[in-house]
């Protein structure tokens, strides 16, 4: 099938470019001030800013893919509530737009979103919970989600938490951790914020069973649920790094300009009830990382 993937320099979009080009898809992958260190006969790397609504339409229609997978996004939380403008227009009205053109061609389309949606006052939210969120990134991607769902009925929108793997990308807590650890460094990690992490790898695979099953609606593709330290451990435990450089740390110690949910979980028993790719398993996610961290010594 001939995809269109949205945001191929991030992480989660980067491993879905490469598990794409595994099972024999023509990628067109896009970028906007980073690369993508992939080269493949299947694979055409463009640059575009998804901003620039008028490009973009021009470019997708031109391109006519049958899926698109739209991951990009303004994802520094942080810097969402500082430029709530650029937000606004990067995460919102750039995904209307592309949900809009999505349906004119009727290609698939499958839209990234967040555990960030929900306020974190419980935790274990269902797909079809109460959303309700406490910052302006959460409010663009919600934003996006309701773009998605009432562009085109050919759609799905698929909520990761946490996500994490090696390779490009943003630093994300996995790749952060590691780094410290490997150089003995000590880390602090939460023990009272709850994540349900998703490993990059594992997402991948559940994002592309979704557009070649064409399955719609409200997916959450996530690990299980624990700590910030809890989930430092578990990695350092599997790597073979010193658990004692980590410290436990509380939310309340720190001040973010953007608010955190507490316990942004998600519980993802009905997607693991349609899908058949294991995306759930600890264990597994971090058998993964592991080989990653051990590709990434022996290249070094
Ligand atoms: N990080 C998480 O834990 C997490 C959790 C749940 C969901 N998500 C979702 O996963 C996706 C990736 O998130 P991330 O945290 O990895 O974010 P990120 O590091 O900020 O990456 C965002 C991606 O979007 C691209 N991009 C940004 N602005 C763009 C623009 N104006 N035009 C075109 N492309 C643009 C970036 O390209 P360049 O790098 O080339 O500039 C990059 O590929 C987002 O949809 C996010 O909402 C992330």
């Amino acid at each position: 099938m001939k995809f269109l993937i949205t945001g191929a320099s991030s992480q989660p979009g980067f491993k879905l470019v490469l598990e794409s080009l595994r099972r024999g898809h023509e990628v067109l992958a896009t970028y906007y001030s980073n690369t993508i260190p992939i080269e493949h006969e299947n694979l055409t790397k463009v640059r575009m800013d998804i901003t620039d609504l008028e490009t973009t339409r021009k470019f997708i229609e031109d391109s006519k893919p049958e899926v698109i997978f739209h991951t990009a996004a303004y994802g520094d939380v942080d810097g969402c509530e500082e430029n709530k403008e650029y937000a606004w227009r990067a995460n919102y009205l750039a995904t209307q737009n592309i949900a809009k053109i999505a349906g004119k061609i009727d290609a698939f389309l499958v839209y990234l979103s967040t555990d960030y949606v929900f306020d974190g006052t419980r935790g274990n939210y269902k797909e079809d919970d109460l959303a309700r969120p406490i910052n302006f990134y959460g409010l663009t991607k919600l934003l996006g989600e309701v773009s998605t769902l009432s562009a085109t009925e050919r759609s799905a929108v698929v909520r990761a938490s946490a996500i994490y793997g090696l390779g490009p990308g943003r630093k994300n807590f996995a790749k952060l951790l590691i780094e410290k650890l490997s150089k003995n460094e000590v880390v602090s990690a939460f023990v009272d914020q709850y994540l349900s992490p998703s490993n990059s790898v594992l997402l991948a695979g559940a994002l592309l069973e979704i557009a070649e099953r064409e399955l719609t609606g409200v997916f959450h593709v996530v690990g299980e649920r624990m700590s910030r330290y809890e989930f430092a451990l578990r990695i350092a435990e599997k790597l073979n790094f010193d658990k004692n450089l980590i410290k436990k740390a509380s939310m309340d110690e720190f001040t973010w300009r953007a608010p955190r949910p507490r316990d942004s979980s998600l519980n993802c028993d009905r997607t693991r009830a349609i899908l058949k790719t294991e995306f759930f398993s600890t264990e597994l996610a971090l058998e993964i990382l592991k080989r990653e961290y051990e590709e990434t010594i022996r290249r070094s």
